[in-house]
């Protein structure tokens, strides 16, 4: 039996530009996506466009266009930055897509059947930016306006005809399920958040609405439709052929492994999603991972403050790797943080430029020079060597539990780290100076080294792809063969070929104090 990985983004409101908190949610899916190819997993990794409800058919109107052709020209947007950041997504779905419309009416149908679902009058606080209800102790009044205490965004008075889900009902299930499930809400912060939230009792939630039509119609009841929350999350069900649950993709991914999503949407993903899921019988995915913020210079990023770094604009001019490398080194994955053009600057010269880049261009070149530009056969190995290739291979068991528990910050630091090492090695040992009275020793050294190199490059490529590729390929390695296993495997190298020249892997960027 294969092993199989079902990994996904938020799928993201169209209406806005993509920015620097929707490239950052799916370059941190993207890194787990292709790590788990390299350990031999069936991965299927999702993103794409959540494009139903008030906020878009506002913003449709605004633009003077059809809510749907609105959609089209926007998400478009969406699928670009699938490409400009590199993202190996397998699929990239859209909720106006007939699989979406299919599987969204089972889900009802089947909330319908285990009664879960009943007719009632909505009456209370709605926030169209947020698509979300709030409870009146979740909000607060200046100005004469009511705003959201969480996300900021204002509210505004709503009293509809409304379907129901019997959230209320599923209190004490949830608290259950979070107990059996430790790691069902991660980080572990996050979990306590949802459950005093849920211990507190939930309220039944409105999954309809009739002041507007911009959705998925309620099956039997036109006049209503679906609560764009219930239609979005089923997103993750629809692109594996859900209702078909006699499927390959849905049995063989169904449940999904993890959701990245922020923080900003834990409700909807660790209380509602699975609340419907349950209701529905069906598995409950085994993760929700909620991320923290990306600031700029300490605040939120956002509009009217006009700090809003552009990940396009910051690509072009410094490149994807640059970016993915130091969002990700830079910010702890569970909490928030700050990021600013100086910071950025200063990881590519040191950590890529002057660390990673510096090793593997001084190594090329020294053999380029020196052994007819082909990697030397090792003949013995000195302590050295192998504590030196020892300490990165022994630790590779460390290092997949690490992304597993999605730990990517601690999994880049020891990468770095070997790089480092590395650095220090090749000096250490002085290749130049034995190369006259032992040029045996000095070929053990290189030797070394690029397997150091190769197993840096393996373990760099979900977060690097396009450099650690020049990398590899240069020694001759083909990137779409590569495992977590090669780095077990000792002299995987093509002796008899020569090095591939590559231009420089990081430009080292002026900074300007
Ligand atoms: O909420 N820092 O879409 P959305 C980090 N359509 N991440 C950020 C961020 C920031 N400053 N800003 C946004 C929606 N994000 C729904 C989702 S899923 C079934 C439906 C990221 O366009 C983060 O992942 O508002 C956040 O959860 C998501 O973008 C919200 O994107
Ligand atoms: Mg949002």
């Amino acid at each position: 039996m294969g092993k199989y990985f079902y990994i996904t983004t938020p799928i993201y409101y169209p209406s806005g530009k993509p920015h620097m908190g929707h490239a950052y949610s799916s370059i941190i899916a993207d890194i787990f996506a292709r790590f788990k190819r390299l350990e031999g997993f069936n991965v299927l990794f999702l993103t794409g466009t959540d494009e139903h409800g008030l906020k878009i058919q506002r913003e449709a109107e605004k633009n003077k266009k059809k809510p749907k052709i609105f959609c089209d020209d926007l998400s478009k947007n969406f699928r670009d930055l699938t490409k400009i950041l590199n993202l190996s997504n397998d699929d990239f779905i859209r909720t106006t897509e007939s699989r979406h419309y299919k599987s969204v009416n089972e889900i009802w149908k089947r909330l319908i059947d285990s009664g879960d679902i009943y007719l009632d009058k909505y009456k209370g606080w709605y926030s169209v930016s947020d698509e979300a209800y709030y409870d009146e102790d979740e909000i607060e009044s200046s100005n004469g306006k009511k705003y959201s205490k969480t996300s900021g965004s204002q509210v505004d008075w709503v009293e509809e005809e409304s379907y129901f889900f019997k959230l209320s009902a599923w209190t004490k299930k949830l608290l259950k399920f979070y107990e059996e499930n430790q790691d069902f809400i991660l980080p572990k912060s996050r979990k306590n958040e949802v459950i005093n939230f849920v211990k507190k009792g939930l309220t039944d939630l409105s999954v309809s609405r009739t002041s507007f039509t911009w959705g998925i119609p309620v099956p039997n009841n036109s006049k209503h439709v679906i609560y764009v929350w219930l239609d979005a999350l089923t997103n993750y069900l629809s692109a594996i052929n859900f209702p078909n649950t006699k499927d390959l993709k849905y049995k063989n991914f169904w449940p999904a492994d993890v959701h990245i999503i922020g923080k900003d949407i834990l409700r909807f993903h660790a209380i509602y999603w699975p609340a419907f899921l349950l209701a529905a019988k069906l598995p409950v995915p085994k993760r929700v991972f909620g991320h923290g913020w990306i600031l700029s210079d300490d605040k939120k990023m956002s509009k009217s403050l006009g700090n809003i770094l552009d990940p396009i604009e910051i690509i072009k001019s410094y490149g994807v790797d640059q970016l993915r490398y130091y969002l990700i080194k830079e910010v702890s994955l569970g909490n928030d943080g700050t990021i600013s053009m100086e910071n950025l600057k200063n990881c590519i010269n040191n950590d890529l430029a002057n660390n990673y880049g510096n090793l593997c261009q001084r190594v090329f070149s020294f053999i380029k020079k020196n052994c007819s530009n082909k990697i030397p056969k090792s003949t013995l190995m000195s302590d050295e060597d192998s504590e030196l290739i020892n300490k990165l291979k022994d630790n590779v068991p460390n290092l997949i539990t690490l992304i597993n528990n999605q730990n990517l910050n601690d999994f880049i630091k020891e990468i770095i780290s070997y790089s480092f090492d590395a650095n220090k090695y090749f000096n250490d040992s002085e290749p130049w100076s034995v190369k006259k009275k032992d040029p045996k020793r000095m070929e053990n050294i290189l030797f070394t080294v690029c397997e150091q190199i190769k197993n840096i490059s393996i373990l760099l490529h979900p977060i690097i792809p396009i450099s650690t590729k020049k990398v590899l390929n240069s020694m001759n390695i083909k990137t779409e063969k590569i495992s977590i296993e090669q780095i077990n495997k000792l002299d995987c190298f093509d002796h008899d070929s020569e090095l591939k020249n590559f231009e420089i892997l990081f430009n080292k960027v002026e900074n300007d104090n």
